[in-house]
């Protein structure tokens, strides 16, 4: 039986929660503070079962705050909405919902008016913890945001603290929550970490597979006409020699024809989970009848929402390091103090992008827009696309036009991968669902990069060149912090 401890946290107003005049204190108090991996079978599980043997009671439903009681606003740049107007708001569960893109969903679904619940176990910030890294943006603790959130705007963000592999947990958070709809953030999202060495590996399937296995379980056995909105990847496709489409591509061969899935070529062990998760989805909207969405999203860049920049406790993480960082995101921290930008191998790598205003604006269309029961729909979620070296130079011009001497060297490519081949993937259903991309335009990238400035004291160069090499993966378990 998972313990939920009922409002030992609830939300009290903060009244110190004033717009960007607290000084940063981050709060990792719940984590043990002296883990160390060299020895460690398993250094992930082994924390979770000593967090199951003597924190079995740790997770915490933080919420006795009436809720709001208008229904949530249709997505403001939809135009083909075919949700009926709900006659009550639409309770929505975020899995994940403390880290980069659930912490600016849960906000934006808050803002418009929606229910919704964080579900997470706050593992991510145990990742930082374990390999020496941190967010170049200071985080406050998942209490200290919501409460802030409340004290700002009013609106409730319920919290549940706990690991979805854990289907007991998960069963109590549906059964208390009643979620409409579930946007699963909830995994393990690195590459490079799922590379680091077999107990990593086997982490981020076990943990990304079994806790969407447990969200179908849960909707099936709770919530049966709850929409999943699952967090896919366009990495899932690889880099195919024709054109990606979305989800699904026609094919005929020895004159029959079928629609079949598009076929899937990961190039990690945390791309192969996500390709699994997709397999497992499938099989239940046609097994069960669940209805879902995968949102196979690009790489997300930037770091601003309008919520999160409502103040400095909202703020999001913003990750630099090898292991966790994203291109656009990286090189821009890197010009900033100065590093060369790390463009790995030929730079000819091309991949889809977009900003994470347009990841908040895409779950939101997702949503408001339902699959079907039975129903399994693929978007590619993703508004531009570049190289690693249009990347370079764009951040080249942008830092040069700032006053940074910005150079790129080439790094030996840490990853298996194509570095020069063809790319054209179809992105066209969430914009005819109503999405106004925010282009990568010159301002962004000047806002981006005066934001690295910002915060270019609280870098550790120590962590910018990759640490992590796909060839080089083995069995014994690797520390990588510096
Ligand atoms: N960030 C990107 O560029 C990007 C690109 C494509 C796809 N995605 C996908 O979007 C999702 C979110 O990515 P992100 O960048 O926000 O990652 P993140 O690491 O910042 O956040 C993931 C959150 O999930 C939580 N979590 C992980 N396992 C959990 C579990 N078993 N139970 C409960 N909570 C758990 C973590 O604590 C963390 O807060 C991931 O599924 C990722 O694969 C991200």
């Amino acid at each position: 039986m998972a313990h939920l401890l009922s409002t030992s946290c609830s939300i009290k107003v903060s009244t110190g929660c004033k717009p960007y005049s607290l000084p940063y204190k981050q709060d990792l108090s719940a984590f043990p503070t002296s883990l160390t991996l060299q020895a460690s079978e398993s250094p992930f599980t082994r924390l979770v079962s000593r967090g199951e043997k003597h924190q079995r009671n740790y997770t915490v439903h933080a919420t006795t705050l009436p809720v709001n009681k208008e229904g949530p606003t249709q997505p403001s740049s939809g135009s083909h909405q075919t949700l009926k107007e709900p006659s009550k708001p639409q309770r929505v569960m975020v899995i994940g919902g403390d880290g980069y893109c659930g912490w600016a969903t849960a906000l934006h679904l808050s803002n418009k008016g929606y229910e919704v619940a964080i579900v997470d176990s706050l593992v991510r910030r145990l990742f930082d913890h374990q390999l020496g890294i941190d967010s170049l943006t200071p985080i406050h603790s998942i209490h200290n945001r919501l409460r802030c959130w409340k004290s700002l705007t009013g609106k409730t963000i319920e919290l549940y603290i706990g690991d979805i592999c854990d289907f007991e947990f998960l069963s109590e958070t549906f059964k208390l929550f009643e979620p409409d709809a579930v946007v699963h953030f909830g995994e393990q999202r690195s590459a490079p970490y799922s590379m680091i060495d077999r107990s990593r590996a086997v982490y981020t399937q076990q943990n990304n597979v079994t806790g969407t296995l447990n969200v179908l379980f849960a909707i099936k056995e709770f919530r049966e006409q709850c929409h999943l909105v699952k967090l896919g990847t366009m990495g899932e496709y690889g880099t195919p020699n024709i054109d990606i489409e979305e989800g699904y591509i026609t094919i005929t061969h020895n004159g029959r024809t079928d629609t079949l899935p598009y076929p899937k070529q990961a190039s990690s062990f945390y791309h192969l989970s996500k390709v699994h998760d997709s397999n497992n989805i499938a099989f239940t909207c046609k097994a069960w009848g669940i209805r879902a969405t995968d949102l196979n999203q690009g790489v997300v860049y930037g770091v601003r929402t309008d919520e999160t920049e409502m103040h400095e406790e909202l703020c999001n993480r913003f990750d630099y390091d090898g292991v966790f960082g994203t291109a656009l995101n990286r090189f821009c921290v890197q010009a900033a103090v100065g590093h060369p930008l790390t463009v790995y191998g030929k730079g000819g790598q091309t991949r889809a992008f977009l900003d994470i205003r347009d990841t908040v604006q895409c779950v939101e269309l997702a949503i408001a827009n339902p699959a079907q029961p039975g129903e399994f729909r693929v978007f590619n979620q993703f508004t531009e696309q570049f190289s690693i070296n249009d990347l370079a130079t764009l951040v080249t011009k942008a830092g040069e036009k700032l006053g940074l001497n910005v150079q790129s060297i080439s790094v030996p490519n840490p990853r298996v991968e194509a570095e020069e081949h063809y790319y054209n993937p179809k992105h066209t259903k969430l914009v005819e669902l109503g999405l106004k991309p925010h282009i990568l335009s010159d301002s962004l990238l000047d806002s981006l990069l005066n934001f690295a400035i910002k915060y270019k004291d609280r870098v550790d160069t120590k962590q910018i060149m990759p640490s992590v090499s796909w060839r080089k993966i083995g069995v014994k378990t690797r520390t990588i912090a510096a």
